[in-house]
Order: C-alpha cells, then structure tokens, then sequence
C-alpha cells in the first residue's frame, strides 16, 4: 500500500503499523506493507523512522506502481489531493481517505466513480477519529430510518473550550496547545469557523438520510467570536457552551446546521471535555445510540485508518464488491427548513448603557417580535466606557423573530455593542 501524506496521520498509521504489523500477519493472514509515502519535503524531520528509499514527491510513482493496491490520502485540502484519489479509484486501487473536506465538497463524483469501478472507499477517519461512526452508520444502522444525529464532532473546538472556561486560558493560548497537539487543521480556520464540523455532519448526513447532502445547505456558525465572557455567564445560568452539529430529518424537511449552544449542565453532552466527541443517534428500529471517545489526534485517527486498510484487504483478498451504495445522488424529494425556521431558546448579551428605562426599551423591542423572557440579570461590571453586560434568556421562538428584534435593538443609541447572541439546547 501507499500512504499519501506523512503528518499527523500519516505518521500514526505508520507508527500503528510498526507496532502491530506481527499482530496484525497473525490476525489476518495477509502481511500490510507500506511501500510508498508520498510527501512534499523529503528533508524534513518525522516523528517516525522512516527509510528515504519508501519517500517520494512524484505520485506516479505510486500510480504507476501495480504492486500498489491500497492508497490511503492523509493529505488533507482539496487539490492535488483530490485529483490523486480520483486517479487512483479510476487505477482501480482501493482507496482510504481522512479527508472529509474533499468528501463533503465533492462527495458525489468520489462515491460515483467508487461505485462505478466497483472499489472500496473508506472514510472512518473523516469524522469522529478514533469512533467507528462510519461504519456503525453505513453497516450496523442500516437497517433503521436514521431520525436525528447530534454530536460534538471537532475535537479543537472542543479543546478550546474546555480548557478556557475550566483554566481560564486565552482562546489564542487554547488554540496554540490543540495546534501543537496535532488536532487543528492544516488551516485552523475550519475549525474556529465550524467548517470542519460542517463537513462532517454533512458526510454523516448522507449517510444518514440516503442521499448526498449538499454542504452547503449546512447552517454554520464557529466559535471564533466567542468570548471567556459568555462562558462564564452561561456557567452562572447553569449551561456549558459547546460547538454543536446537527441533522434532522422530519416531515417539515432536514435541518442541518453547526453551532455553538448553550447546554445544561445535566446534558449527557457537557461531559465530552477536550479532544472528545460524542455523537447521539436516534434510528426507527434501534432507538438511541450515543458514541464517545477521542475525536482527533495521530493514535485515534489511525486506527479509524486502519480499520478502513483492513477492509479494503479484505475486498482484495475476496474479490468483494460494495454492496451498500455510497449516497452519490442528491434527491430531489429532499427540501432543507432554512434556519430562519428553526426553534429554539436563546441566550442574548446586550452591552447596554447603564441607565433606567434601558431595560424597558430592549425588552419593548423584545416584546414587539413576540419574545417572551426567562430570566435577566445585569452584571455591574463595566465592558465599555459607561456600558455594562445585561443578560437575557428566552423561551423558545423562532429565529427570523431573533433576527428582526436584534437588529433593531443593535440601532438603539443605548447599546453600544452588537448584541451576542448563542442558542440554547434543551
Ligand atoms: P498534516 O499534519 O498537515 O500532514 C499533511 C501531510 O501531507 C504532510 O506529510 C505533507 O507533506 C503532505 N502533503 C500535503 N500537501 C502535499 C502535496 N501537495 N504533495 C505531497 N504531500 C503533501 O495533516 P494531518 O493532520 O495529518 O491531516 C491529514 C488529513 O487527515 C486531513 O484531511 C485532515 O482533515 C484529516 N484528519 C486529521 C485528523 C487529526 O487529528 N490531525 C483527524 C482526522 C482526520 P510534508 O510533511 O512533506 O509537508
Ligand atoms: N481538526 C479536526 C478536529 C481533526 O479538531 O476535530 C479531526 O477530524
């Protein structure tokens, strides 16, 4: 086999290989031999021991090579990495990718042409790290209509949070440690911005609901605006803040969305601390899953690769063919409930003058769109030259009323600050 890409992944996949690969020829029957690693500076130092002669920057090479069965992407962006795993289904190699980015963008043409040259595609890695969910999706679920999914699945993000609300860490310092850690992407802004999460549930969707889900119809907010401030008030309410993906599938249509929300602390969800992800399933026949464990890092990502090396070993051993399609065509029965339209409870963080009669007019305003408030309490503690936070929460109501009262009350001379605003999940 080849791997294409020797960081992070790449390197665990070879490290996991070098320890098990006797156990692995026990279990198997079948010896794994990585026989080329396509990388893009061969001077430069790895984690792992590995010999100049297997190096190369020249993927015909790989192609080329008939000995070659497997090719593993553990690249990451989309091009060249997408041109090379489009070149190797049409070789006919079994092809593995962590790349979720190129399977959420262009997921269609890749599932095709899988299905088409009859291989096997494995993607384990692209959501979730070390938590089998593609396979638990795509085999073990099949028989369930998949309702709803609802998870933690960026592990930066998650670091980040944690580690600001129970350490009192920067959002710089936190992003420097999931950095250095080797969770953040190449480009961390697809993390920050919930890109990453947006792919994923946009790949687990798919899988879900039986039909290539388009990613843009993902509704994303990141966690880039938010503020220790917000974290530490919604921890006085009784909530911890998480970044949240979701997809639902109901007679209204899918709703499909990335946010961060306020949980309670009681939610099964708040306890997914630092690198963990949790995903909750909720099938027709199976009722409710939840699946836990470590959502990125080199260990974890590998074994989710080499679960997917070791099926590919076995349609190549057995000459087997996928049977379970890979969700390549959208379905035009399928309509998406545009976030305007979605329910929910809200947290707001107005940064109000400090005044009487203040309080009257957001709350007009409020009113005026049909807003009814749970609770409020303004924090004495200055923010702005003379402005203090006043925090709000609502009961439920729809968002496109949120939208329409907030920007009016943002034009207000008495705020001084566009007003935070976070969804609360019950
Ligand atoms: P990474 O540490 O940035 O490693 C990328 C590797 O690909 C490097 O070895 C790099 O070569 C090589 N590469 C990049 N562009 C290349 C090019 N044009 N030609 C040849 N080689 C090239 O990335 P990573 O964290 O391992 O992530 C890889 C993939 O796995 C991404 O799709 C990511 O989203 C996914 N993933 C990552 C994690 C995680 O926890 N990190 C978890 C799940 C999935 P050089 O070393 O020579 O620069
Ligand atoms: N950057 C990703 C994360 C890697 O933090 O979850 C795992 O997909």
């Amino acid at each position: 086999m080849a791997l294409l890409g020797l960081g992070t992944v790449g390197q665990g996949v070879f490290e996991l290989l070098q320890i098990h690969r006797e156990r692995l020829r026990e279990k198997l029957g079948v010896d794994l031999e990585i026989k080329k690693i396509l990388v893009r500076d061969l001077s430069k130092s790895r984690s792992v021991k590995v010999s100049k002669d297997i190096l190369t920057t020249d993927f015909g090479e790989i192609i080329r090579d008939e000995e070659i069965k497997i090719v593993c992407e553990l690249m990451g962006g989309i091009e060249p990495a997408k041109t090379y795993l489009l070149e190797s289904l049409k070789a006919g190699k079994q092809v593995v990718t962590a790349n979720k980015a190129i399977l959420a963008e262009s997921g269609e043409d890749i599932y095709d042409l899988a299905m088409k040259k009859g291989v096997y595609l494995g993607f384990e890695a692209s959501v979730g790290g070390g938590i089998p969910i593609i396979k638990i999706l795509r085999e073990a679920l099949i028989g369930n209509r998949i309702e709803c999914i609802l998870g933690i699945i960026n592990g930066t993000t998650n670091y980040i949070l944690t580690r600001m609300l129970e350490n009192n860490l920067s959002f710089e310092k936190a992003l420097e440690e999931a950095k250095q850690k080797g969770f953040a992407e190449a480009d961390p802004t697809l993390d920050l911005k919930g890109f990453d999460s947006a792919h994923k549930i946009a790949i687990l969707a798919s899988l879900a609901f039986g039909a290539f889900i388009p990613y843009e119809w993902v509704y994303v907010e990141g966690i880039d605006e938010i503020d220790l401030m917000d974290l530490k008030f919604a921890k006085q309410f009784g909530y911890i803040v998480k970044l949240i993906a979701e997809a639902k599938q109901s007679r209204r249509g899918i709703e499909i969305r990335v946010y961060p929300a306020l949980l309670p602390e009681n939610h099964i969800l708040t306890s997914v601390r630092l690198n963990y992800n949790a995903i909750y399933i909720k099938g027709d026949f199976v009722g409710d899953i939840l699946l836990y464990g470590l959502g990125a890092g080199k260990e974890p990502t590998a074994s989710a690769v080499m679960s997917d090396i070791v099926t590919a070993v076995e349609y190549l051993q057995f000459n087997k063919f996928p049977l379970i399609r890979y969700p390549s065509r959208v379905k035009d029965a399928l309509k998406l409930v545009p976030i305007e339209e979605s329910i929910f409870k809200y947290y707001f963080r107005f940064t109000a003058v400090d005044r009487p009669g203040v309080l009257s007019k957001i709350s007009g305003i409020l009113g005026n769109y049909g807003i009814s408030i749970s609770s409020v309490v303004q924090i004495g503690r200055q923010i702005r030259k003379g402005a203090v936070p006043v925090v709000m929460l609502t009961h439920e109501t729809k968002e496109e009323r949120v939208i329409g009262a907030l920007k009016e009350i943002d034009c207000l001379d008495v705020v001084k600050a566009r007003t935070k605003r976070l969804r609360i999940l019950s």
